[in-house]
């Protein structure tokens, strides 16, 4: 699909933005080349159709590379992608070649919060199992075998109780989506909050005690690894990809955590090493996981050891998928690229 004229600025899309869409086909000032299919864009297709484009509007699975630039040539210049992610794009290469990048912050913070606590509930209380027992039933065609046993299913409760007074959650990365979380999760009655931050970022003792003060927390402490391995009885990984954060969590670390922990990764696969949970679950080490992104998706088939695992709840890498904010990201993207395009500001741009 594409409006054709040989004056204005070429962008290209990477995947139909549904009701966004007219946002960009409405528009007289661009020509639009829309990948036309209802599936990942086919590299090949955008290896040919970047050719001469000002700016390109990307998905996680559109990796933006050397390859890519090069196929662009010399008129790209700006690159929007429709994630809070970047792990997709070469940063350093967008810096060398002066090409700007736009991302949708803020705008999904809310709902993958939502899906973190979602997820920390349905890890906790062994959903896996008990969907699956419904959906599927026992030899009895129903789940009658296991009617009201009083400790089957039984898992770690999130809220607190007067016989079980402190629950610490822990945070990998304490950035807008695990504040998001922890808000949450106040009326939890969780009594401790812990985090590690990235090694080059400084300690916010302000924020933190603000934090404490306003939750009315025992704790609001930045901590390291070991800490937080040790002491979380919920850990949410919400920390960016990439060489930094590779398998930080991995089994030293899971081999510290709580025999009755949860593990909660709503933001990169890559942080945590799949096969090392699979083994801390098998063996025990923690109690359960929930996880929104896997190392290797999409291609995790149903003999992956993780999808095997009777204590792992796996979603798709849903986190953002409600129908608001998908649209506030379209539209952010869509923003970005424009702003990119005729060289104006970008309502969320990335320091390459
Ligand atoms: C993103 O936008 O990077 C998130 O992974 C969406 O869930």
């Amino acid at each position: 699909v594409s409006h054709l004229s040989d004056s204005k600025p070429k962008v290209v899309i990477c995947r139909d933005l549904g009701p966004a869409t007219a946002l960009l086909m409405n528009r007289t000032d661009i020509e639009v080349v829309l990948w036309p299919e209802d599936r990942g864009c086919a590299r090949e297709w955008l290896l040919e159709n970047i050719k001469g484009a000002v700016g390109v509007l990307v998905l996680l699975p559109d990796i933006v590379n050397a390859e890519l630039l090069e196929a662009a040539g010399p008129n790209l210049r700006v690159v929007s992608t429709m994630s809070v992610g970047y792990e997709h794009i070469d940063l350093p290469l967008m810096a060398q070649r002066k090409i700007r990048v736009g991302y949708t912050p803020d705008v999904l913070t809310e709902a993958v919060a939502d899906l973190s606590v979602m997820l920390a509930l349905m890890a906790g209380r062994n959903d896996g199992v008990a969907y699956s027992l419904v959906k599927n039933g026992d030899a009895s065609g129903s789940w009658s075998k296991f009617n009201w046993s009083p400790f089957t299913f039984c898992g770690p409760q999130l809220s607190t109780t007067a016989s079980s007074p402190n629950r610490t959650v822990g945070f990998l990365g304490f950035g807008r989506i695990s504040q998001a979380t922890l808000a949450r999760l106040v009326p939890f009655g969780i009594t401790h909050c812990i985090y590690t931050g990235s090694p080059t970022s400084k300690p916010e003792t302000a924020r933190d005690a603000a934090l404490k003060a306003k939750y009315k927390l025992a704790a609001v402490e930045r901590v390291d690894l070991d800490r937080l391995a040790r002491e979380s009885d919920v850990l949410f990984v919400l920390t960016p990809g990439g060489k930094e954060t590779y398998h930080l969590v991995d089994a030293a670390f899971l081999k510290k955590m709580k025999e009755m922990s949860v593990l909660i990764n709503t933001s990169r696969g890559t942080v945590v090493d799949s096969d090392a949970l699979a083994t801390a679950l098998h063996e025990k080490w923690i109690w359960g996981a929930g996880l929104d992104v896997v190392e290797g998706e999409p291609r995790i088939g149903t003999d992956h050891p993780l999808v095997k695992e009777p204590r792992c709840v796996i979603v798709p890498h849903i986190g953002s998928a409600t129908f608001q904010t998908r649209m506030d990201m379209a539209t952010r993207a869509i923003d970005n690229l424009i702003g990119g395009v005729f060289g104006t500001e970008m309502p969320a741009e990335l320091d390459a």
